[in-house]
């Protein structure tokens, strides 16, 4: 492909915050009285906090009414935000500074497409903000993943078509964005539970630019 754009999500891509979010829901699940499981939690990756806050309910059997739910979700957000307050570069996930930083030298833009409001929050705790071209967060989109609106936003303000761009990401959700946004989508984790990717890998760190291009 004529690569001219990478898309990253941010939780589960870029840094490991994947794991507080399913700590702070899993601590909502226990107060509102059932389990919830890391495999539960999969179904959660890549969505909005209401959304994700919907599901939650579901599996607990649990409804309530509307402003029950916003109360629920700032309870959520209030331990979310405590988890990843201090965090520090010591938490960027392997690979992917070395991958940005060999982009930038190929000229290749870089832009986050993440569904989180608190993205700005973790950016500048691990210093990577001036890394990106472009930051496109849930602040900036209406639709949530799997609607493909926040990496299609990501592709204009590059200024680039999707079809030059490729997207990453940890969630069957964002992997089915990427694709109905046009983009190529490169899944970081379980190949098992990443179904549809152009390509699977572990982590950042086992992948090149070559690579890409040849997506
Ligand atoms: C996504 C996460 O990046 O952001 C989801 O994968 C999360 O788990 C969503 O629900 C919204 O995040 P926040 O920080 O706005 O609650
Ligand atoms: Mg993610």
């Amino acid at each position: 492909m004529d690569l001219k754009g990478c898309i990253f999500d941010l939780d589960g891509v870029i840094v490991d915050t994947a794991k507080y979010h399913f700590m702070a829901w899993q601590r909502l699940a226990a107060e509102l009285g059932f389990e919830f499981t890391e495999e539960d939690n999969e179904a959660l990756k890549g969505v909005s906090r209401m959304e994700s806050l919907e599901i939650l309910l579901r599996k607990g059997g649990i409804s309530v009414g509307e402003k029950e739910k916003e109360a629920l979700a700032a309870l959520k957000n209030g331990w979310y935000v405590g988890l990843i307050t201090g965090m520090t570069p010591d938490e960027i996930l392997p690979g992917s500074l070395d991958l940005l930083k060999a982009l930038g030298s190929e000229g290749i833009l870089t832009a986050i497409g993440s569904a989180s409001k608190n993205a700005g929050t973790i950016l500048q705790g691990i210093g990577l903000r001036s890394m990106f071209d472009v930051i496109i967060d849930g602040n900036k989109i209406t639709r949530a993943k799997p609607d493909p609106e926040v990496f299609l936003k990501g592709a204009e303000e590059m200024k680039l078509p999707p079809s030059s761009c490729v997207v990453f990401e940890d969630a069957q959700a964002g992997i089915e964005a990427a694709l109905a946004g046009g983009m190529k989508c490169v899944g970081v984790g379980n190949p098992e539970l990443l179904v549809r990717a152009d390509m699977v890998v572990p982590d950042l760190s086992f992948i090149t630019v070559k690579q890409l291009r040849n997506l």
